[in-house]
């Protein structure tokens, strides 16, 4: 719902209420201010809610002061400008290039009319929280620059059924002869006059095979921010932060999240100025980044999504989860239950043909997994990694009988097929190389970085994404393939496009991920069906984007079980269980050598969407009837984990009997309460430990049984008392506990 009413100086103050939310703007001498936002609040009369800090010599005041304590550097802008007043971190940065002598970029916003509406408008084909009348209402801010041609519409949609507020700023060039040039458009800005300097940010940092890693830092007086420069959202930080107090736990206390949906290079900043005010900010990295708006054009940004939390961390996660599963991923297999699958990357890298996929295939079956995935290796003439990319076609020296003929015989064990392609990248040994250099990302007379022995293709020309579109879409019109695992396994370098003009270079990183959007547009669209699992080098490029397009995302390329619970337990910060893509490999673990039982293996990986990623053929019949186990278990808790509420009890980082990175705990709650399944772990194990956990999220005067054992807990018991879990343990050992209300 969204609330107008007046203020004293008759302007329009707008009350955002979503779901336990409240976000409140107000216009203030034409400017449009934040005064709150966080846990709802009842009050109309806010107006007091505005800091009024006294005048102080070296801060700017608006041209036509009608006090003394309305400072630019101070207010709380919805949507700062540089160069006006506000000397902190600006939200826009504009270059008037029509301009008769040298300016400075200078942009400020006056509220000119607003619109609210229910429902959300679709402003472009782009990544965004999809939302109809029912579920969200949108105000829209349409705000004029007095100094500029510019004008600014920021979209504001409340989530009715969710603390959540989606932000978006359309900039539009409305003349008919100047032109003007983006330096800075991020997505929002959000001040937090009341958040004291203690305030820390809680953010998800990591590298290749260690994605995701929770990290929370006490805020300083000056900027912090984590970032990406590499053309994708990236491994080393993903595109959220929350702002947090000391005091906020997983279960207590205020959490702000900001996530960005956006795959390309992305910044989040978080600056305290001297009056302990905070400015939190997400959008498209201003570094290489210049965007022209000719006359009559608009410049949409990417949507940022913020959720408020009163109860700490765990609230916020499940929110997002919720709220990404229901109104972010698309199409029939976001619902639908995901088939177990195995993929032969670790069982056979590239050294596999079709009697050796198909012999994995029939020890699938009888383990009753679902789907084969043939991984790289499989097209060209990809022997290793260093050649083919780009040349999709199948390698008949490997898959001798034939695409078709393969997936029908895999199709004939009772599994579905899925094949693995990266679509972006191009092998300077390949055929499409020598057809089409430049159809690379390259600066002319400047030396291109290889990675991974490959370039990257300039997917920001109409005629490289049709390119793919047609060999893509004519591989999977040959046979009955079910799914794609979509990799891109190198990040963006001397990026230069042969088409466009040179004025408009600054535009290549942002035309790059509108280009990628455009081609899984296409594909998606036409492959309704198709089960498309996002990839790069594991979780490089895991964000709220590209699980727009795929409903699940490999993690990380590290399998090792001790190692995912970190990953996967950041990773839940933000992003659903479903869209987590977890796989059983061998043991010892192929990244970091460390051996653990299947046991383990398989409670772990059955954080999300479960698969298996190992030579089954060289199993055991012993391990073949704990797989029989684990599949069956995986789809009797499939709902509790894939739709169920998460609680993050341990996280490893904790401290339990002074110690940390000893063990962790986490259980998944179905939405009706109904059913739950606990997890615990120990990493690294001591003597005699002393283990209690606390359950969560349970009905306390409910009756819970243990499917396993049959004993029966009151719901009130487990989360005030715990499960008492002191036993002997070996590193590695998990437990799994299943309850059901009687
Ligand atoms: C990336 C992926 C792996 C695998 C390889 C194949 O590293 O993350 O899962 O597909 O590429 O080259």
């Amino acid at each position: 719902m969204i609330k107008t009413t007046i203020s004293t100086s008759g302007e329009p103050i707008f009350h955002l209420q979503a779901g336990d939310a409240s976000y409140i703007i107000s216009i203030f001498q034409g400017f449009p201010l934040h005064l709150y936002s966080g846990p709802a609040i009842s009050d109309d009369d806010v107006e007091d809610l505005l800091v009024r800090v006294p005048h102080d010599s070296v801060i700017p005041l608006p041209a036509h002061p009608e006090n003394n304590w309305f400072s630019c550097d101070i207010a709380p802008f919805e949507y700062p400008g540089f160069g006006t007043g506000d000397f902190r971190p600006s939200a826009v940065m504009v270059k008037d290039l029509s301009a008769q002598t040298a300016s400075a970029p200078a942009a400020a916003l006056r509220y000119e009319s607003h619109t609210i509406i229910p429902g959300k408008p679709v402003l472009d084909p782009y990544p965004a929280v999809h939302a109809n009348e029912n579920d969200c209402d949108t105000l829209i801010l349409h705000c004029i620059d007095p100094g500029s041609f510019l004008t600014y519409d920021l979209y504001y949609t409340a989530m009715r059924d969710y603390p959540a507020i989606c932000r978006r700023t359309v900039i539009k060039n409305g003349s008919d002869s100047r032109t003007a040039s983006l330096l800075r458009a991020y997505s929002a800005s959000l001040d937090f006059p009341e958040i004291h300097p203690q305030a820390e940010l809680v953010h998800l940092w990591g590298s290749w095979g260690r994605e995701r890693h929770i990290e929370r830092t006490p805020l300083l007086h000056g900027s912090m921010s984590v970032s990406s420069r590499r053309g994708a959202s990236s491994q080393q930080h993903n595109p959220f932060a929350a702002l947090v107090t000391q005091e906020t736990t997983e279960e207590y206390g205020m959490a702000v999240g900001i996530s960005l949906i956006y795959s390309g290079s992305f910044d989040i900043t978080c600056e305290v100025d001297p009056f302990g005010s905070t400015r939190l900010m997400a959008g498209i990295l201003p570094e290489g980044f210049e965007w022209r708006l000719n006359p009559g054009e608009d410049f949409v940004t990417p949507e940022a999504v913020i959720v408020f939390s009163g109860e700490g961390l765990g609230k916020m996660s499940r929110v997002y989860h919720k709220l990404y599963r229901k109104h972010l991923c698309r199409g029939e297999w976001v619902d639908k239950e995901r088939p177990v699958l195995i993929n032969n990357w670790e069982a056979t890298y590239f050294t596999f043909d079709d009697e050796k996929l198909l012999s994995i295939a029939k020890e699938a079956a009888d383990c009753g997994i679902e789907m084969l995935v043939m991984d790289d290796g499989w097209f060209g003439q990809r022997n290793d990694g260093t050649s083919s990319l780009g040349d999709w076609f199948v390698n008949e020296e490997k898959i001798r009988c034939g695409l078709p003929a393969l997936v029908e015989k895999v199709n004939a064990l009772g599994l579905k097929f899925g094949i693995w392609f990266e679509p972006e990248m191009i092998s300077p040994v390949s055929r499409l190389y020598e057809a089409h250099p430049e159809w690379c990302l390259k600066i002319p007379g400047r030396e291109m970085s290889i990675s991974r022995s490959q370039y990257v293709l300039d997917i920001t020309r109409e005629d490289v994404r049709d390119y793919l579109f047609d060999t893509i879409s004519g591989i999977l019109s040959s046979a009955n393939i079910a799914y794609v695992k979509w990799d891109f396994n190198r990040n963006l370098t001397e990026a230069g496009s042969a088409l466009l003009p040179a004025e408009q270079g600054g535009e290549i990183f942002h035309r790059y991920v509108l280009g990628l959007y455009d081609l899984l547009d296409r594909i998606t669209t036409a492959f309704p069906h198709l089960l498309l699992e996002g990839c790069s080098s594991g979780g490089g490029r895991y964000d709220p984007a590209m699980l727009y397009y795929s409903p699940q995302y490999w993690t990380s390329d590290d399998t090792d079980a001790m190692e995912r619970i970190d990953i996967q337990l950041g990773t839940s910060m933000v992003y659903p269980a479903a869209s987590m893509s977890c796989h059983v490999s061998a043991s010892p673990n192929h990244q970091t050598g460390r051996a653990t039982s299947l046991e383990t293996r398989g409670i772990i990986a059955m954080a999300g969407a479960f698969g298996y990623e190992l030579d089954l053929t060289t199993l055991t019949e012993e391990d073949k009837e704990l797989i029989r186990h684990q599949v069956a278990d995986y789809h009797r808790y499939y709902s509790v984990i894939n739709r169920g509420d998460l609680y993050r009890l341990i996280l490893p980082t904790d401290t339990v009997n002074g110690k940390t990175g000893k063990c962790a705990a986490w259980m998944y709650v179905s939405e009706d309460r109904s059913e739950a399944l606990f997890t615990f772990t120990v990493i690294r194990t001591s003597v005699h430990p002393v283990y209690f956990v606390k359950l969560r999220g349970l009905d306390p005067d409910a009756v819970y049984q243990d499917t396993a054992t049959g004993k029966k807990y009151h719901g009130d018991r487990l989360m005030n008392a715990g499960l008492n879990l002191t036993a002997s343990y070996h590193d590695g050992d998990a437990v799994m506990v299943h309850l059901v209300r009687c």
